[in-house]
């Protein structure tokens, strides 16, 4: 008998794994923490979507089975947010999936569409579902920029030239977690034609469509004419409505992608609990007014953490979406790689971060920063960080481990 499972042997421990012992062990000693490391939201879910759920908890019939793809009412007022949000236009019944949390979803679509040792293109950094979606599913990983800049193209044909067998689909992120990255329609405009033209099925992670920064909305893959015949497309409650513990998140597009995550899922779950769905149901149809306050939070939060930094001696590109900074690691500690520099943040400055290794190889020159503590904690934690940076002391009262 194997001493490690087949899939077991696949999945490397979570990044987390490594940092949180530190963190506890700081944590027991006293120190006070500031944790912008996982992308954990930390506000609270708007009052009228906590009411619903508690409204229709009470009803006796919600505490049944739910249906695995989502109660009508919840595919319905998703298709009804593509229709007023993009443009486009969703049968629910055909083209829309409820799933728990984008997560689960875009794992069971992966799960759905592949045979052992296909090939699909997945950006390097990524968040790890979307390469290790495919792994567990007996897949095989090729590595894709993860910038959606003018050698995308090339490098997509390169991929898939030199890919054997060639890929059966290409993995999309933006705005994208970790980098930020956004990319517009002209974009999302080649990248379908190359794919059909190629047979290759598009799967979209949109979990920050919400989340963003500059005039323009981050576009929907699924605005370019015939995407539908490729494409599917993940969306989430989790950011945009503070919803992370929730689980609530859909797939939408193509119809045969979507039938192959509903036959999964009939085999796998029975839905979210009723009364989560209802509560959906009212964020989804409810006021963008909450939408946009948490949207102010996180630019809010952005912009303390870019400027804090900043005068800290740590140079922050200002990201565009997402709730996340990707910063390089600076000059002095760059030989350190990703984790032993986010290992030496806890134990010198109290401050958790998210080493880029975590995201994928191509990551480890970078720290992931999320903007999940408030305004006067993230300057606290630039003050700690000067400290390590060389610069002068700030108001900090940090306890450094070692001390
Ligand atoms: C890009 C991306 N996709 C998906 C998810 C998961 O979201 P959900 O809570 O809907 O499963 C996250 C969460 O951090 C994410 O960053």
């Amino acid at each position: 008998m194997s001493e490690v499972f087949h899939r077991i042997r696949r999945l490397p421990p979570y990044v987390f794994e490594h940092i949180n012992p530190i963190k506890a062990k700081a944590r027991a000693e006293g120190v006070d923490i500031i944790d912008l490391g996982m992308g954990n939201p930390d506000l609270p879910t708007p009052e009228h979507i906590v009411n619903k759920l508690k409204e229709t908890v009470a009803d006796p019939r919600t505490h049944r089975y739910s249906t695995s793809k989502g109660i009508p009412g919840l595919r319905k007022a998703q298709a009804s947010y593509y229709g007023r949000r993009f443009g486009v236009k969703l049968n629910p019944d055909t083209q829309v999936v409820a799933t728990l949390g984008s997560k689960e979803g875009f794992a069971n679509m992966a799960q759905a569409i592949t045979a052992p040792g296909d090939v699909v293109l997945v950006p390097n950094p990524t968040y790890p579902i979307h390469s290790f979606g495919f792994i567990m599913s007996g897949g095989v990983v090729r590595s894709m920029p993860a910038d959606p800049n003018e050698d995308f193209m090339r490098s997509l044909d390169r991929a898939v030239r030199h890919s054997i067998p060639k890929p059966i689909a290409l993995v999309l992120n933006y705005p994208a977690n970790p980098t930020a990255y956004t990319a517009d329609l002209d974009f999302y405009t080649e990248v379908v034609k190359y794919c059909k033209a190629n047979d290759i099925f598009i799967l979209s992670d949109l979990a920050y469509s919400e989340i963003y920064f500059d005039e323009a909305p981050p576009p929907s893959v699924l605005q370019v004419p015939g995407a539908m015949d490729i494409a599917v497309e993940f969306t989430s409650m989790s950011k945009t409505y503070s919803m992370p513990g929730w689980r609530v998140g859909f797939a939408v597009g193509n119809e045969r992608l979507i039938a192959a995550l509903a036959r999964v899922k009939s085999y796998l779950d029975y839905g979210a609990f009723t009364p989560i769905q209802v509560a959906a149901v009212a964020a989804l149809n409810g006021s963008d007014e909450v939408v946009d306050e948490v949207r102010k939070i996180y630019k809010h939060r952005r912009d303390v953490m870019v400027e804090s930094f900043g005068r800290a001696g740590w140079s922050i590109p200002v990201p565009r979406a997402t709730m996340f900074a990707w910063a390089p690691i600076p000059d002095q500690f760059a030989h350190l790689g990703s984790l032993e520099f986010a290992k030496l943040l806890i134990q010198e400055t109290g401050v958790g971060v998210a080493p880029g290794v975590g995201f994928g190889e191509y990551g480890d020159q970078y720290i992931r920063l999320a903007f999940v503590e408030n305004e006067q904690r993230i300057r606290q934690a630039a003050r700690n960080v000067k400290k390590l940076l060389g610069g002068k002391t700030g108001q900090g009262n940090v306890v450094p481990l070692k001390a």
